[in-house]
């Protein structure tokens, strides 16, 4: 097979499993084959550049940022929708219909209507030639770089129709709209407000690669502009956009009469809140296109179609207050204290306020009549103050310059919504930070729920979350916890399972530790890059390292100016890194890179600013006082689980892994391994995760350098069995559900291995 064969084959290939996952979501192979499948095309493209063609799947994000969107004209426009929430209204649309085409014979289709943002996508010969949005109907912005991220958008059609134009509907699954809100607010950024601002903010990013982080999907299910291709109905208009590969909406009706159509919104109605996206109605359409032309539209909208909104899922209701909670962090979140109201099938009586920038922006003043509504469904939510209904007595509210808990005064950080507590005794952040102390990542003390972390601090037996280690086991049995109705109840046995706990708890690792002193900034994944750093706890005391760090930030940071010496700057930034050398923690250095891009380190700067604040901070220096009063003083887990089964292997690392990069070039080296930044004839093995970079790999084959994908890197971490204890046949076979077994060697996870046999 040629390469420009095999590139055909790999592409016709790829598109099949991503037709089969992305729209279909019945996956065929494993994400791992698939990978495979994608390097090699990759590579091959990267050899033969003249053969890479639009429509190749590794096109999908391309392209630098743009400065702007070009505008495009729509042709036919794209036109809106005549919208009711009344059935008599729609019962109106059929007799207007019956009475312009006496004649005529139709039926209807009935669809969700998907509350996105409007897409058009213009496929010339097949091949996706541009896509836009819908704009003001007859001029929208040119999206297509954008759109192309999104996976389940064929960006080749098989027909043989000159000009294709599909429109529908992008859209933010609510799953990935809540995972993006979270990330958002952790990153201290405003949240969005609903999936479709989400959705409309991303195709709206100037660089598709960071589109091309957000969840985008679409659902396709019209036509605009056609030439070679028409369509009879719109069901087999439906069906075959389904089978050029588009999403279409995933529940459609045919309604032989206005009766049955009744029927079909009542049943679409009672399914609103199952689909992925947000629906806020129904689309009733005449199923026969051939009598579109006689219905003619109006300069807003069609006339063969009619929304149907479902009433929307609101209520209004008194704000009777506003609360503020702080936070383990000291954050204050303003809380609405309702007036009790139905809202889509449940209770309200609170509702989140977000932040003090939102309460300030809507002016919303206690004793208003304010608006609900719950987002993606669940979280009920404060949208705005209903007009006209404000008391006269209504004062703008004030957020508490001080902490409603503690007294002591709040902050806001630069760049950030949200106002904190400082006072790190505050007793809201003491129960917030003794929450997180016994959490799974953290000490794992399961015994210990919000209640009793809530009893244990107000009884005063708890300030600080070490202050558990002093309470003994039995004044904890006899301690009393208060139920919500108000009865009483002993902590009784689980007193032992905490005293198990936290005997256990010095065997722990370093990053758990970490975890558990709940330092801002610093969640899971950076507490095992900062525990790799140090081999103890107690030796965080000494901060020289972490001052390094910071200093090679700072020079980086550094502004020049014309008067500056470049060199001097340069050299300055080389030789803090080299010093940094044989601490492990530079990823990268790559003197190809302009200076300030050269190295990659293991841990980010604020990362250290975080520990290093944290460190300098009066209250670590008694945290580490009483960890040595308790004798437990954690060391990092590879350390001590480490042998040297790596010891003289050097490795190269590519592709997205399981974990941070960093935490597998601690493995590598904790086991006696080297970790190198580029492969070279010297290179023991490439370890391949997801998406590997196309240079590394390339080197790799052509020097025939064995590739280990995760797991079989794990299990060489793992020391050899000893022949003795080698499992026996059968037990093996036993196990071949498990990715992979142990090696006897480490060459068993030469290339053939897992490339063989795609070769
Ligand atoms: S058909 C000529 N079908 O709703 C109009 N529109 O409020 C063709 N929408 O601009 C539109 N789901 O963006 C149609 N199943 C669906 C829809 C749908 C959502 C949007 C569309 C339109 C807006 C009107």
């Amino acid at each position: 097979m040629t390469d420009t064969e095999r590139i055909r084959a790999l592409r016709e290939t790829i598109l099949r499993h991503d037709r089969l996952y992305y729209v279909e979501a019945r996956p065929e192979i494993s994400d791992y084959d698939y990978d495979r499948l994608w390097s090699e095309l990759e590579r091959l493209e990267a050899a033969h550049p003249e053969l890479i063609t639009p429509d190749s799947p590794t096109q999908r994000v391309s392209g630098a940022p743009i400065s702007g969107f070009e505008k495009v004209r729509h042709d036919p426009p794209m036109r809106s929708l005549d919208k009711t929430y009344e059935r008599g209204e729609l019962a109106q649309f059929d007799a207007f219909l019956h009475e312009k085409m006496p004649d005529a014979v139709w039926d209807y289709t009935v669809e969700p209507k998907v509350d996105g943002l409007s897409l058009s996508l213009l496929y010339r010969d097949g091949l996706l030639l541009r896509a836009a949005t819908r704009g003001n109907g007859e001029v929208g912005d040119d999206i297509t770089a954008n759109v192309k991220t999104i996976r389940s958008i064929p960006l080749r059609i098989p027909t043989d129709a000159a000009l294709v134009e599909v429109r529908g509907e992008i859209y933010m699954t609510r799953e990935g709209f809540a995972a993006l809100n979270r990330r958002e607010e952790e990153a201290g950024r405003e949240p969005f407000a609903n999936p479709r601002n989400a959705a409309a903010g991303s195709v709206k990013l100037l660089d598709p690669r960071e589109v091309a982080q957000r969840p985008l999907d679409a659902v396709l299910y019209g036509v605009g502009a056609l030439s070679g291709v028409t369509f009879a109905t719109h069901s087999a208009m439906l069906r075959t956009l389904a089978e050029w590969g588009f999403k279409t909406p995933p529940w459609q009706r045919l309604c032989m009469d206005i009766e049955q159509v009744f029927h079909a919104i009542d049943e679409l109605g009672a399914r609103r809140h199952t689909f992925p996206f947000e629906i806020d109605g129904a689309v009733i359409k005449v199923n026969q296109r051939t009598l579109y032309p006689r219905l003619g539209s109006t300069a807003h909208a069609p006339r063969f179609a009619r929304a149907y909104k479902y009433a929307p899922e609101v209520a209004e209701t008194r704000l009777n207050d506003i609360t503020v909670q702080v936070g383990r962090t000291g954050v204050l979140t303003p809380v609405a204290e309702l007036e009790p109201v139905h809202l889509a099938g449940s209770v309200i009586s609170r509702a989140t306020l977000h932040n003090a920038d939102m309460v300030q922006t809507k002016d919303i003043r206690i004793g208003d009549w304010v608006q609900l509504s719950k987002h993606g469904d669940v979280i009920p939510a404060v949208d705005a103050v209903v007009p006209g209904k404000r008391p006269p007595e209504a004062v703008p509210y004030r957020f508490p310059d001080h902490c409603p808990v503690c007294g002591s005064e709040v902050s806001k950080l630069e760049g950030e919504v949200a106002i904190r507590c400082i006072n790190p005794d505050c007793p809201a952040q003491r129960v917030g930070r003794l929450e997180l102390f016994v959490s799974r990542n953290a000490l794992d003390i399961a015994a210990i729920g919000s209640r009793m972390a809530e009893a244990l601090v107000q009884a005063g037996l708890v300030t600080r979350p070490l202050d558990l280690f002093a309470i003994n086991t039995e004044t904890l049995s006899t301690f009393k916890l208060i139920s919500e109705d108000g009865s009483e109840r002993r902590f009784g046995k689980k007193a032992n399972d905490v005293a198990q706990a936290l005997a256990n708890a010095a065997t722990l690792p370093l990053h758990r530790w970490l975890t558990a002193f709940g330092i801002p900034g610093i969640g899971e994944t950076a507490a095992r890059t900062l525990s790799a750093l140090f081999p103890s706890l107690s030796a965080m005391q000494d901060t020289a390292l972490l001052e390094e760090i910071l200093a090679f930030y700072a020079a980086i940071e550094r502004k020049l100016s014309p008067e500056d010496d470049r060199d001097l700057f340069m050299g300055e930034i080389v030789a803090r890194a080299e010093a940094l050398k044989p601490h492990g923690l530079i990823l990268r250095d790559d003197p190809e890179r302009s200076i300030r891009d050269r190295y990659l380190l293991t841990v980010k700067p604020e990362m250290a600013r975080a520990l290093f604040h944290f460190l300098k901070a009066p209250y670590a220096t008694d945290l580490f006082a009483r960890l040595a009063a308790l004798g437990i003083d954690p060391k990092p887990e590879i350390k001590q689980a480490s042998g040297n089964a790596l010891a003289g292997l050097s490795f190269v690392i590519t592709g997205t892994l399981s974990h941070a990069r960093e935490h597998f070039e601690a493995l590598i080296r904790d086991h006696g391994g080297t970790v190198q930044g580029a492969v070279s004839k010297k290179t023991s093995y490439l370890l391949i995760g997801e998406n590997p970079g196309g240079s590394k790999y390339n080197k790799a084959q052509a020097l025939n350098t064995p590739m280990l994908p995760e797991a079989a890197f794990m299990a060489l971490l793992s020391p050899t069995p000893q022949a003795p204890e080698m499992p026996p046949p059968e037990a093996s076979k036993e196990a071949a559900g498990k990715p992979l077994q142990a090696p006897s060697h480490p060459d068993a996870y030469v290339q053939d291995d897992f490339f063989g046999s795609l070769k």
